[in-house]
């Protein structure tokens, strides 16, 4: 079997909390590494031979692992954040060691290619890092004005299947919590490998929980239960409102929709706003929460034909194809579209044009090329709809101020972004926008843990004020004495 070759530099032996280096692609030895796993991975089958969660059958399983959870919280909590942040630790070196595993994993699940798998597992080995350390805070004030919550129901999205389910399961771990993990349907392999790593590390088992269930009203059960003091959610809006309508009394933090812009102004550096808006709009074929939806290109960078050819040529050269093919920049879809992305797909409304019309590229219905629509209009279908895929809209704006109403216009707020030299616009353009992740001259996904804490705003959130990757995330996950809602 192929050796994994060097990484990139750390900064970790300057001391203190470092981020992960990538895996280096450069290296033929890495590439040799991962071809070999991507192309075993990518035989039919394969995924059967991995860990796999529980099935969760029935209402009174519910109630059972329910009880056992709030059992082992007491001893887990009774540990101390010193001794669990070593536990913690371990599992951030588990998850580096296995890391050729993840990437096969999210491969032959998502559909994820090697240039998004890769910093996705560096992601998740930060924040375990940084809730380890930042657990060692909080305990500080734990009995006097914290008391941590025992059991909480993680339900994370499929879109990133290992960062942002192990970011929410380790925080509450962190904090002396009891877990039940419930993967996202289309991904269950990843949530079961991350959880196998951090069991090998030593969480045990009670306090860590991975169960599938396998009825609606099992699901229901789960989220509904008055055992669980709290859900955390990455997914729709409409899946928090629908958890909500099971228990309106339920504690829920979500992470929801997007409907993300980027502005560019004529005093933009060209090439630095088309390889950004490329890369922000069709990174992981577009299924970002933080993804660039909408290009809004102010006064005459729209008409402009160098904008324009720059902006298409670099669609174009996207290489489309299976995670098999390590030179993939653009995978395909986790799953067949959903009618508002097949109708992003394949419809235009009124006023709309294709720049580049997106095809459809094998049978499977999942590879599709990128796509950009001219000509979408203020309040139209396209403007203010979340799509989740390889489609993005170029709207015009005469002034930066029209194009920041149109960026404010959403309902959503999730990242946001401008393209421009000018200090004096980016000022401005910082007072009014209205996202909870707002770029400067920086493509507006990829959010990097400690730097740049991520979270929401208006529809995007639900209960949460404390950004993932943040150093107030963890005061999510209990109750303070003052009365007061962290959230
Ligand atoms: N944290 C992810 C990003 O920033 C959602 O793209």
């Amino acid at each position: 079997e192929a050796e994994q070759g060097a990484a990139y530099t750390s900064g970790a032996e300057l001391g203190g909390f470092a981020n992960e280096p990538d895996t280096d692609p450069s290296l033929p030895a890495n590439q040799r590494w991962a071809r070999a796993l991507l192309e075993q991975s990518s035989a039919p089958g394969w995924l059967d031979t991995r860990p796999a969660p529980e099935s969760l059958d029935s209402v009174e399983e519910v109630d059972d692992r329910v009880a056992s959870g709030r059992e082992a919280a007491l001893a887990w909590r009774e540990l101390g954040a010193r001794a669990r942040g070593e536990i913690l630790l371990r599992a951030a070196d588990v998850f580096a060691a296995r890391r050729g595993e993840f990437l096969a994993t999210m491969a032959a699940e998502a559909g994820k290619t090697l240039d998004q798998s890769d910093p996705e597992i560096s992601e998740a080995i930060d924040f375990i890092r940084y809730y380890a350390d930042r657990a060692l805070e909080l305990e500080a004030v734990e009995g006097a004005e914290f008391t941590p919550d025992a059991l909480v129901l993680i339900t994370p999205p499929w879109n990133f299947p290992v960062a942002i389910p192990t970011g929410s399961t380790v925080a509450a771990l962190a904090v002396g919590a009891a877990v039940i993990h419930k993967p996202s349907s289309p991904t269950p392999h990843c949530s079961a490998l991350l959880v196998e790593c951090l069991w090998e590390a030593g969480v045990p088992r009670e306090v860590l929980q991975l169960v599938a269930p396998t009825e609606g009203e099992v699901g229901k059960a789960l989220v509904a239960h008055p055992g669980v003091d709290r859900v955390i959610l990455t997914g729709a809006s409409e899946t928090a409102a629908l958890f909500r309508g099971f228990n309106p009394e339920l504690d829920i933090n979500a992470e929801t929709s997007g409907k993300n812009a980027l502005i560019v102004t004529p005093a933009a550096d060209r090439d630095l706003a088309m390889a950004d808006l490329v890369h922000s709009a069709f990174g992981h074929a577009g299924q970002k929460c933080s993804a660039a939806s909408l290009a809004i290109m102010v006064d005459s960078t729209y008409d402009s034909e160098r904008y324009r050819r720059q902006l298409v040529d670099a669609a174009s050269s996207l290489i489309v194809d299976v995670p098999a093919n390590l030179r993939a920049t653009m995978g395909p879809l986790t799953e067949e579209p959903s009618d508002k992305l097949l109708r992003a797909l394949t419809t235009l409304e009124p006023g709309e044009s294709w720049v580049l019309e997106p095809r459809r590229l094998d049978d499977s219905g999942r590879l599709w090329s990128p796509g950009i629509k001219d000509g979408v209009k203020p309040g139209s279908f396209f403007h203010l709809t979340e799509c989740f895929g390889p489609v993005l809209g170029l709207m015009h704006a005469d002034t930066l101020a029209e194009a920041m109403e149109l960026q404010n216009q959403v309902d959503f707020g999730l990242t946001a972004g401008i393209h421009s030299l000018d200090a004096a616009e980016v000022a401005t353009w910082l007072d009014t926008v209205q996202a909870g992740n707002v770029y400067v001259n920086r493509g507006i996904t990829g959010a990097i843990v400690q730097r740049q804490p991520f979270g929401g705003w208006k529809k995007s959130s639900v209960g949460l004020g404390s950004k993932a990757g943040g150093p107030n995330y963890l005061m999510l996950f209990g109750d303070w004495s003052d009365g007061s809602v962290r959230d």
